[in-house]
């Protein structure tokens, strides 16, 4: 089960590759040479034989022996089929593969879709060669660091490998890998002139849960062009959006994008994520039948000092007046980096119950806990005790800002889900919350956020918000207006301040 996983060994169904191949002949397109780089079972082939006219010579790889055999069974009259056990990360296709012609190429299949971290757990070693990797010169940069999808290596690995040919690379992958590398060419200004995406139900097919399509980049066929056609269905004729680059920042819809572009900048204002201690059964606690209990279900006594309300994602989606924050978190810290050991004598009930866990804290895998003090935690500062805060979520889209303040005169912390702007004054969290719930930057971020994204809402979008220019845009009716729909809640100055009861909204 483990190696069927770290090589990404799910053949793609018939069917879908019959409309792959369909998409890429369709209006009697065609190539004379066609690879497929990790051809398994040999579906593609099969396929472009039975299906196409004119391709007159296939190479397929492999790295599975009983696979060779199979596609080696494959048979034409009329093309020229090679099928070679291959480890793709180990050739490098611009000298090793011998063809007959120099004719135009189409390179199609379907990568495994698996991650370099998820092979680390199943001990796998399905990844580019060191040397390799060097050459894959950004890959790190690009992948996000340390985690990449091996479908990008490969992808990645083939436009290297290509670059000086007429080639056109079409294989099924994550649609958050096409993003990436398209990124990639943009970055590295490679010669391509085509890019497309068209969306597959990757449930119905591979009955999985991620978003998926059929990416298609043509290299040294004409003007280069950086922009990527997404297309709803592969049988599509017309795309539904263009998504692409706009000042080399990534736009999800180009066409909507162009209506807001002013407001992309640079933020006034330093964006923050919300406290991270990758410890949340440990250090978040809840409010169950009167007691706080952790996430062992533990009844826990710890000094109060060292409490504080807690909201979630979940939470700011739905905030409004009435809401009270059932959760607390545990914070050990002031700052990142101080030191812990003085909890000891100060908080020595709170010191008694870390040390009781311990080994879940000693334990936490992110190297950032490395040579921290004991005990540490990330995202945190002055700025997670500042009285007033705008909130967002990370990962809901449309993005809805909320304007909070203390909780039983505590400031309220977040989790690391969600970005905030912290503020000593009322009347700047008032004006940002507004400000941020404005339609226009509401259609800015929708227009540079992709929904599919596990968290579209990052601190790099927020900082993308150039929050002078939405002032500038707005005058005061509709200033008014949107302070009316956006989910703002002025705080009533004569109520009573003492009410500890209720979450201060405003
Ligand atoms: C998702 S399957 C797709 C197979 C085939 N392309 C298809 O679409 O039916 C991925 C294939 O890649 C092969 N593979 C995985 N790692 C490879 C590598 N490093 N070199 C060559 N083939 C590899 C697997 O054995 C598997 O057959």
């Amino acid at each position: 089960m483990s190696r069927k996983k770290v090589l990404g060994d799910y053949q793609t169904p018939v069917p879908l590759v019959r409309n792959v191949v369909s998409r890429l002949f369709a209006d009697g397109r065609t190539w004379e040479r066609v690879l497929e780089p990790t051809c398994g079972q040999g579906n593609f082939i099969r396929v472009c034989i039975e299906q196409t006219m004119g391709v007159r010579e296939i190479i397929g790889l492999e790295i599975q022996q009983g696979y060779v055999e199979k596609s080696k069974r494959i048979y034409s009259e009329t093309t020229k089929i090679s099928i070679f056990k291959q480890d793709i990360f180990d050739i490098d296709f611009a000298t090793s593969l011998h063809w007959n012609s120099l004719s135009p190429l189409l390179i199609v299949g379907n990568p495994p879709w698996i991650t370099n971290s998820e092979q680390g757990r199943l001990s796998g070693k399905n990844l580019p060669r060191k040397s390799n990797f060097q050459r894959l010169s950004g890959l790190g940069a690009m992948t996000g660091k340390s985690n990449f999808d091996i479908a990008e290596a490969v992808w990645i690995k083939l436009i290297q490998d290509f670059v000086r040919d007429h080639v056109t690379i079409a294989l099924l992958c994550k649609t958050s890998v096409a993003r990436k590398v398209a990124q990639f060419v943009l970055d590295r200004e490679l010669p391509v002139n085509s890019m497309s995406l068209y969306r597959i139900d990757a449930q119905r097919w591979f009955n999985v849960a991620v978003d998926a399509g059929l990416f298609v980049l043509e290299l040294n066929q004409g003007e280069v062009s950086y922009d990527v056609d997404e297309y709803d269905n592969l049988l599509d004729a017309r795309p539904t959006r263009t998504f692409g680059f706009y000042d080399r920042h990534i736009v999800a819809d180009l066409d909507s994008y162009r209506q807001v572009a002013h407001l992309e900048g640079t933020s006034q204002f330093t964006w923050r994520q919300g406290v991270k201690h990758d410890a949340a059964k440990v250090m978040e606690l809840t409010y169950r039948d009167g007691v706080l209990r952790n996430g062992y279900g533990d009844h826990v006594d710890i000094e109060s000092d060292y409490l504080y309300p807690l909201i979630k994602s979940s939470d700011v989606k739905s905030i409004s007046s009435s809401f009270v924050p059932r959760r607390r978190v545990i914070v050990t810290q002031k700052k990142v980096g101080q030191q812990t050991a003085h909890l000891r004598d100060y908080a020595p009930k709170l010191w008694r119950y870390l040390n009781f866990y311990a080994d879940k804290l000693d334990s936490r895998k992110s190297s950032i806990y490395k040579n921290a003090p004991r005990f540490s935690m990330f995202g945190i500062g002055n700025y997670s005790f500042q009285p007033y805060k705008v909130v967002v979520s990370g990962f809901y889209l449309p993005a809805r800002f909320a304007a909070i303040s203390g909780y039983q005169s505590r400031p309220i912390l977040t989790d690391d889900t969600c970005y905030f702007l912290s503020f000593d004054e009322e009347w700047k969290a008032h004006l940002l919350c507004a400000l941020l719930n404005h339609p226009a930057v509401s259609k800015f971020l929708a227009s540079i956020t992709f929904s599919d994204s596990k968290r579209p809402i990052t601190k790099g979008v927020l900082e993308r918000i150039n929050l002078q220019a939405v002032f500038e845009q707005i005058n005061i009716d509709q200033f008014r207006n949107c302070t009316a729909d956006s989910h703002v809640e002025l705080i009533d100055p004569n109520r009573q301040q003492d009410d500890d009861s209720q979450l201060l909204l405003f």
